[in-house]
């Protein structure tokens, strides 16, 4: 066996300790595995003061994460965070100076990944960021080699533990979004900044990410349309799981010719699909090929064990000697691809109605699904509200997005409507 592959990490909180502690505890298989041993020789952290859950004794402790970069170093490990700031230089200057990098950043991927990989290119060095998508799911290796016979026309998954655990909470619990956001918050789940995960900031990196994997396309986080699960109600949970679905946020990249249509938001699944029973803080994700199929992946999106996992299983694969470029194609083959409006979405549609419990209503309203040509699947009067509305849901067959934002607007003009229509899409 040659020398050992010579490893520094930048960040020594979950995701650092967990790839730390796998090291040790596998060394002699690793090593074994990856035809070298994996040495950590020096870290780099904010506060060295900060009590840690590994010894980093016997470590090169450097104080300035960039400098990481000059150190005698095979490889640089990223497990700080953030896109911009210290993550965004210690990576560009670690490719700049010949090391490979693994990092676990999709915020530093989705808004950089472009100009990193060329820089990689440049200095012909791997970048690595399986632990970036979908934590200790395998998926851009998934992506990259098992999936590589195939033209890849659609992914999608659950890519936020934090929203899956939250909607799956207020299900099982019958509590508020408010309530279980709280809870969420003391388990230890939500970002610093809560926003990226239920705005789903942090599932458009990750669709952003998987898309250019996918279908060779330069990565596009500012053409992923944003959605998240603020304003998803018990109600909707209740009436949806009647109909014979959960309601999930979903990261979903299509290809369509060559366009793309990115976009995040909190779908239907039938209880039939494999994504609906993907409970708590999972994630799993859809591929659709050509050849093979629809393939389901599922596990866990995050921790300290999943994560640390996908970063070691990078580093094994950079001291075996694999070279690949970071986006699957080298930068000068990966398409622009047009960014299509979300307007072009197909599919079928749940439309919650709040409507005056009054004579004519039903055929008010329904008229304007006609005027549209769109086929209504089921209708069902649920219940009255606390405001005295009746609640109708409506389920459509397959239809556009367009025809369907006519529906919602015309209906929300009608005098019997009392509240603003909610529409989610269904996804199939
Ligand atoms: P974390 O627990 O907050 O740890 C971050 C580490 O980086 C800490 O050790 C911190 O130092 C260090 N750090 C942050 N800013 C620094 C700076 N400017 N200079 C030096 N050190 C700095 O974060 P994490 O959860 O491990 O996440 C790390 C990365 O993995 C992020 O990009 C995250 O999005 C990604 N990720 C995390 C998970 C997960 O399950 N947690 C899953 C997938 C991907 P101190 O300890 O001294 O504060
Ligand atoms: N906040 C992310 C999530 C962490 O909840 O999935 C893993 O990327």
């Amino acid at each position: 066996m040659s020398g050992a592959l010579r490893i520094g990490i930048a960040g020594i909180g979950t995701v650092g300790a967990g790839a730390l502690a796998i090291l040790r505890d596998h060394a002699a298989m690793i090593e074994a595995r990856a035809g070298q041993r994996l040495e950590v020789v020096a870290v780099s952290m904010r506060d060295p003061n900060k009590p840690r859950s590994v010894d980093l004794s016997g470590l090169k402790l450097v104080p300035h994460p960039e400098a990481l970069a000059d150190e005698p170093l095979d490889v640089v490990v990223e497990l700080m965070g953030g896109h911009e700031g210290a993550a965004h230089q210690l990576v560009t200057r670690a490719l700049t100076r010949g090391k490979h990098v693994v990092s676990a950043n999709k915020a530093l991927i989705a808004h950089h990944g472009m100009a990193l990989a060329a820089l990689a290119e440049t200095h012909d060095r791997v970048l690595a960021f399986e632990a970036a998508v979908a934590g200790g799911i395998p998926i851009i290796a998934a992506i990259r080699s098992g999936l590589a016979a195939n033209r890849l026309t659609r992914v999608a998954g659950i890519l936020n533990g934090t929203c899956n655990y939250i909607l799956s909470k207020m299900l099982e619990a019958d509590a508020d979004f408010a309530e279980v956001l709280a809870e969420a918050g003391k388990l230890g789940y939500l970002e610093a900044d809560p926003a990226l995960d239920i705005d789903g900031i942090d599932a458009g990196h990750k669709v952003s990410i998987l898309a250019a994997l996918a279908f060779g396309t330069v990565p596009d986080f500012a053409g992923v349309k944003l959605g998240g699960i603020r304003e998803v109600t018990l109600r909707d949970m209740h009436y949806a799981r009647d109909f014979g679905y959960r309601i999930k946020l979903l990261g979903i990249a299509e290809r369509r010719d060559e366009a793309l249509l990115q976009r995040v938001e909190p779908c239907l699944v039938p209880v039939s699909s494999p994504l609906a029973s993907v409970d708590g803080a999972y994630n799993a994700v859809e591929v659709e090929g050509d050849a093979v199929g629809r393939v389901v992946f599922e596990g866990r999106g995050a921790g300290a064990g999943p994560t640390g996992s996908a970063v070691v299983a990078d580093l094994i694969a950079i001291a075996r000697g694999d070279r690949y470029p970071p986006f699957t194609l080298p930068t000068g083959q990966l398409a622009r691809a047009r960014a299509l409006d979300a307007a072009a979405r197909e599919g079928c549609y749940y439309l919650r109605l709040s409507l005056k419990d009054e004579p004519g209503v039903l055929a008010e309203f329904t008229r304007e699904f006609a005027a549209q040509h769109i086929s209504v699947k089921s209708i069902v009067q649920r219940e009255i509200a606390e405001d005295g509305s009746a609640q109708v849901v409506v389920v459509t067959h397959h239809t556009n997005e367009a025809a369907m934002q006519r529906v919602v607007k015309s209906i929300a003009a009608l005098p019997c409507t009392t509240r603003t229509p909610v529409l989610l899409r269904i996804h199939a």
